[in-house]
């Protein structure tokens, strides 16, 4: 008989599978998603987002005690603040609810990895990421804002900006604002490839976030294309970025991994808000056997590349890491 492969070798109990195991979750692969708002004494639960809550300051401080506590080495802010207009002024205000939250956090647990989302949806009254002018979302008026709102992130104290609202140059523009305003050691971390997705429907209700008329798709990709991601990734590479990441994950993994292959930065990916809301949905009804299909999940996030996984999964997989429930 003609040899052949016995595969199922290494597979006959935990201990070879644990030694043979090509790729592995671990805490430091995390960052949590974070929402802050105005106010006090506010631990509101997003109803979409079952687990995920807006936080008022003084709120946030048992959170992120609790982040901390789990060994979730860093964090990514969002604002929602209570004041909108035309060009999201709240945004880039050195008393914003961002930058308040930064200086809050950083002062409790000056160790934890602080990362500022930055982007202008929740702060302006029509809810793009940038500048309308003429009915159309104006690229370079756009970056002016997003530097202000970066380099009084960076003042806050943040460790790490990420820029999300998808314009042309802004990293070269943001690396260029932060240099001048003597941050040469905040990285980028670049939203490089983000689709105009429907995966971020519940994080719009959460963050208030949702555009007042049309939709995102001049800026933010189109989910048909993968070879013109690797053109706003290589974009990002020459301005600059430090990090480079995929939005959404699941749907998006043959990405992820082109990039990887690609780049030899670091890549994020961003487990978004629909991912998590379809996941604990199925676990609630009982349907799915939540821990098993998260850790898959993150498995899968691992394997196409991503060196880090931005997910509100974050502190249920550091407490399973732990053998917890
Ligand atoms: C916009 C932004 C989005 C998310 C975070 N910041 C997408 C969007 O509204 O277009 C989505 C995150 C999620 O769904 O979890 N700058
Ligand atoms: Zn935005």
């Amino acid at each position: 008989m003609k040899p052949f492969a016995r595969h199922r070798r290494l597979r006959r109990n935990e201990a070879i599978r644990s030694m043979v195991r090509e790729h592995h979750v671990q805490v430091t692969d995390l960052i949590y998603p974070l929402f802050v708002v105005e106010g006090n004494g506010v631990k509101e639960e997003i109803p979409s987002m079952p687990g995920v809550c807006h936080f008022s300051l003084d709120r946030l401080d048992e959170e992120i005690d609790e982040v901390v506590d789990l060994g979730i080495p860093s964090v990514l802010i969002f604002g929602v603040p209570n004041e909108k207009d035309a060009c999201g002024s709240s945004a880039y205000d050195e008393n914003g609810i961002v930058q308040r939250a930064i200086r809050r956090i950083k002062e409790r647990h000056p160790g934890l990895y602080v990362i500022a989302d930055t982007c202008l949806c929740q702060y302006t009254d029509h809810g793009h990421c940038g500048v309308v002018e003429d009915g159309e979302i104006d690229n370079d008026s756009s970056l002016e804002l997003l530097v202000k709102t970066a380099v009084s992130q960076a003042r806050a104290g943040a460790d790490m900006i990420a820029p999300s609202n998808m314009m042309d140059g802004f990293v070269a523009a943001i690396r260029q604002g932060l240099d001048e305003s003597g941050f040469t050691n905040i990285p980028i971390m670049s939203y490089a490839v983000k689709y105009a997705s429907a995966f971020y429907g519940p994080f719009r209700d959460a963050a208030h976030s949702a555009p007042q008329f049309g939709d995102r798709r001049t800026y933010q990709m189109d989910p048909a294309n993968a070879r013109e991601a690797l053109r706003e990734a290589a974009s990002d590479v020459e301005e600059g970025a430090d990090l480079l990441m995929v939005k959404p994950g699941m749907a998006y993994l043959d990405i992820l991994y082109r990039l990887k292959e690609r780049f030899d930065l670091p890549v994020a990916v961003y487990n978004v808000s629909a991912e998590y809301a379809m996941v604990k949905a199925a676990a609630q009804n009982g349907w799915i056997d939540e821990q098993r299909i998260v850790m898959e999940l993150m498995t899968a996030m691992k394997r196409a590349g991503a060196d880090l996984i931005l997910t509100y999964h974050a502190k249920d997989v550091a407490r399973w890491l732990r053998g917890g429930m």
